[in-house]
């Protein structure tokens, strides 16, 4: 699991890196579908659920789950998500990230500085034992403090000899009917998906893409983590989100 995590978090990072005005969502899937195959990884969301393509890519609008396209040229200010996840040797890793691309001319920047910095904080507040639901609580609280809202209907998830398992939801908001606890020893993807203003995604109409009915913007970062007695061990920790 170490190494396909170090594998998703290179590849992300230099996605991000190579990410440039101009360039087609597919041009961008591509370069990071060379990075996994070199590593000998294969793409996770194609071979868990055929997915149409080696990585998500969600622009702007979309929240998750972008299908990368010819026709979607990525431009300077864009809030581009890119999330990897895939496996070697029968073991999976995942992560994601949501950047601004270029200069911030539409001003994303502190949606995105919010997610990852309450992803971090999260993350720290998590150990053997813990209910998931006190840090889905503490992701929504840590939302709301910096006016922003969270979505309650795409989630973390385990993680291990396939690309979701138990526990499979880790919600950002506090469900009172999730009594699970994180286990000692287990690991896990923990994500956020912090919105402007909605509280939902839905499907767009192809299958995949999930956006916002009424336009708000969503960051998601994402690490694949082993949960310890003390602090979790970051097993993405390659790509510095
Ligand atoms: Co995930
Ligand atoms: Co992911």
């Amino acid at each position: 699991m170490q190494r396909i995590s170090e594998v998703v978090g290179i590849t992300l990072r230099k996605m991000r890196e190579h990410a440039r005005p101009g360039m087609s969502t597919r041009e961008l899937d591509e370069y990071g579908a060379g990075i996994l195959q070199h590593y000998g990884a294969r793409s996770a969301p194609g071979i868990s659920y055929g997915f149409p393509g080696a990585t998500c890519i969600s622009v702007n609008h979309e929240a998750a789950h972008g299908i990368p396209s010819n026709n979607v040229f990525l431009q300077e200010g864009d809030l581009v998500n890119v999330d990897v996840s895939a496996e070697l040797d029968g073991y999976f890793g995942d992560n994601g990230g949501s950047f601004v691309l270029g200069k911030d001319i539409h001003n994303h920047n502190k949606l995105v500085d919010s997610s990852r910095r309450i992803l971090m904080m999260a993350i720290n507040r998590i150990k053997g034992g813990v209910r998931i639901a006190e840090i889905g609580r503490f992701i929504e609280t840590e939302a709301r403090k910096d006016g922003y809202r969270v979505i309650r209907n795409i989630v973390g998830h385990g993680i291990g000899r396939s690309l979701h398992e138990e526990p499979f939801e880790i919600p950002c908001f506090y469900d009172r009917f999730n009594t699970a606890r994180f286990k000692k020893n287990s690991v896990v993807a923990i994500e956020t998906f912090i919105s402007t203003r909605a509280s939902q995604v839905s499907e767009k109409g192809d299958g995949w893409t999930l956006i916002t009915k009424d336009g708000s913007f969503v960051a998601q970062h994402e690490h694949t983590i082993i949960v310890t007695d003390t602090k979790p061990v970051i097993l993405t920790k390659a790509n510095r989100i």
